[in-house]
């Protein structure tokens, strides 16, 4: 028997969106709407499953999940910690990973180690404030910036700065260095908690589905 409601997942754009139709590929779930790379639609419906699917920016799918415009959404742990909306975090989908970190010039770590009070540049305001005071313990002024952070401990805006460290060579092409880490990041399934209650069965049999693939592949 066909179910009524469409699920509607948000991805966020960009080479996740593009790892997390893979895996679904892998467990049936196809969209070939959404590979026509001409389309300048914005909604991709899956009719026999009753599917939908959508691209937004990244900080934007946790938002849509809260609000319920998503059932479910796709976007990296980055973006979850720093928007902090009321939705379900259910499943670590193994790709995209990188690390949280702390980085600046060598010379900086004597100002983490004193505990000083110190200029943090970041993309992640919030990541950043919740490191340095709930779990430092160390006061700090925080500058939000909305992309190339490296760049400013390089121009003196900053001490450090709070960044994605994928596989390090931005850090090291600007001679900077990773000084402490934050925390691991990855891909994250999240849902709308009302979705939850609602679509259980279908949300728990997606999930359980693509937990079975993902450790197979060890992704
Ligand atoms: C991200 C991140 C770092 C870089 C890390 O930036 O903010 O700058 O990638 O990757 P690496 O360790 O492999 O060098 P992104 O390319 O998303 O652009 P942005 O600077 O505009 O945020």
């Amino acid at each position: 028997m066909t179910e009524e409601r469409y699920l509607t997942f948000a991805l966020g754009k960009g080479r996740l969106a593009n790892k997390t139709l893979e895996l679904f590929e892998k467990i049936g779930i196809t969209c070939e709407e959404m590979k026509d790379k001409n389309s300048r639609k914005l909604i991709f419906v899956n009719e026999e499953l009753k599917l939908r699917f959508f691209l937004a920016k990244g900080p934007d799918v946790p938002t849509y999940v809260e609000y319920g415009a998503a059932d479910i959404g796709v976007v990296g742990r980055d973006t979850v910690l720093e928007e902090n909306r009321n939705v379900y975090e259910v499943l670590d989908l193994g790709f995209g990973k990188c690390r949280m970190c702390v980085c600046g010039p060598a010379s900086a770590r004597e100002l983490l180690k004193h505990h000083e009070r110190i200029r943090v540049a970041s993309k992640y305001p919030n990541i950043a404030k919740d490191y340095f005071y709930n779990k430092k313990h160390q006061t700090v002024d925080i500058i939000k910036l909305n992309g190339s952070v490296e760049l400013g401990p390089l121009v003196e805006l900053a001490d450090v700065i709070v960044d994605i460290v994928e596989t390090g060579s931005t850090l090291r092409e600007n001679g900077l260095e990773v000084l402490e880490e934050v925390c691991p990041l990855s891909a994250r399934m999240i849902v709308n908690p009302v979705s939850m209650q609602m679509d259980a069965a279908r949300i728990r049999s997606l999930v359980m589905r693509i937990r079975e693939i993902r450790s197979g592949d060890d992704i």
